[in-house]
């Protein structure tokens, strides 16, 4: 008897190369012991969360005999919390914001989920560059939205102009652009965004209607080499920017968010307020207390980059060793080399023989490739040198 609706049940089947991986790395853990296996599989940040991230928890608990102090609150985020983000993301963005353009979320995505609600009627579409983060086409579909995506230029992950003017029509409702990338760690040079962003207002005059700019953004704080993330909001009036507290701050699991309209963009007010209401009426009611006391402790600060930046360079030595192909990413902490033989799922079985978990690119709708996320200790990089080669030449 199906209890699972079909699109749900589909849902899963499609998007669940992450979920098995982390399942399989299960049991091979039980076999032969957590140590043993080299686990690449999840992008969940290994690091503590900053040390001052303590003392915003030590505040809210000396608030806690008083009432309200765990109540509900506007459904956007208390006003201070939006407050002083909007000053942090004014000297981000180089463009004054208020707390009007900010809206609290639980993580980009519970902000991703609540910008679609309000903005996707029916039929509409939401192009993204593949590969892509994967949960993006269900959050699309969540809101009868349809899903398209574009390719990008093949061996270096950058935009392809071309294929992306192609794909903009009528329907299309916005852009995702996730920058610096999961899971092929491109960032979007100036040069390139400016030019999207002169595409999409051209289009947005043919069509009568804007198509937005999204900037889903939680891997802004680790670009390496002095790579620049050009801010979006100062360069598109209908940009929007979906960023997060997970990985700067190493708290997930706090769901710890917001959505961040341009200061430039007209009849905002309207959106921010079908925002707010779309927070409450996804039942995400309002975000965690425990995560805007921590963030504003905290703005500014962020785990040490230079901790990725030396697993970066040790993993590229693994792969370079081992003879694999791959691009050097320019930031967050994942690499996304070609699959050995081409096909990615046999790939990632082989690796998985030689006790390293990999996610294949299937998952990202970019078969051929797999990915490796480096937010584990340097350690298990250099213990997967062996395996990786091994791999590499069975
Ligand atoms: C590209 C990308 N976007 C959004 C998210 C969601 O992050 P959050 O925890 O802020 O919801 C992730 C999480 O891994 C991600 O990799």
């Amino acid at each position: 008897m199906a209890l699972l609706s079909t699109c749900v049940a589909n849902s899963m089947t499609k998007g669940s190369w992450i979920r098995r991986m982390f399942e399989a790395g299960i049991a091979l853990k039980q076999e032969h012991g957590e140590n043993a296996v080299c686990d690449f599989s999840l992008g969940n940040p290994d690091l503590p969360p900053p040390s001052i991230v303590a003392d915003g928890m030590r505040k809210l608990s000396d608030t806690l005999d008083r009432p309200f102090s765990l109540g509900y609150m506007p459904n956007g985020g208390y006003s201070w919390a939006r407050e002083a983000l909007a000053d942090h993301l004014s000297r981000e963005q180089g463009l004054a914001l208020t707390a009007g353009e900010i809206i609290l979320t639980c993580g980009a995505a519970g902000g991703l989920n609540v910008l679609f609600k309000a903005i996707l009627d029916p039929g509409d579409e939401v192009l993204a560059l593949s590969p892509y983060f994967v949960e993006y086409g269900t959050y699309v579909g969540n809101h009868n939205g349809i899903f398209r995506t574009v390719p990008t230029a093949t061996d270096t992950f950058s935009i392809d102009l071309d294929k992306l003017e192609g794909a903009l029509t009528g329907r299309t409702r916005a852009l995702i652009l996730n920058s610096p990338n999961n899971p092929t760690g491109q960032i979007y040079s100036r040069e390139e965004v400016s030019t999207v962003a002169a595409l999409l207002k051209e289009k947005s005059r043919i069509a009568g209607r804007p198509i937005f700019l999204v900037a889903d953004e939680p891997y802004r704080f680790l670009a390496y080499d002095g790579a620049e993330v050009p801010p979006l909001l100062p360069l598109y009036d209908f940009a929007v920017i979906a960023g997060s507290f997970s990985k700067n701050m190493s708290m997930p699991g706090e769901r710890i968010g917001y959505l961040a309209l341009s200061a430039n963009m007209p009849g905002r007010d309207a959106l921010m307020n079908g925002l707010i209401f779309c927070n409450r009426i996804l039942g995400y009611v309002n975000p965690p207390v425990v995560g805007q006391h921590l963030m504003r402790a905290a703005l500014g600060c962020q785990v040490d980059a230079g901790i990725y930046k030396k697993r970066r360079d040790a993993m590229a030595e693994v792969l370079s060793a081992a003879g694999y192909n791959f691009l050097m990413p320019k930031g967050a902490f994942y690499f996304f080399p070609k699959a050995p033989g081409g096909d990615d799922v046999a790939f990632v079985n082989k690796l998985m023989q030689h006790l390293i978990l990999a996610v294949p690119g299937s998952g990202f709708g970019c078969p051929g490739h797999f990915r490796l996320a480096y937010c584990v200790d340097e350690a298990i990089i250099h213990r997967a040198a062996d395996g990786m080669k091994k791999a590499f030449f069975s």
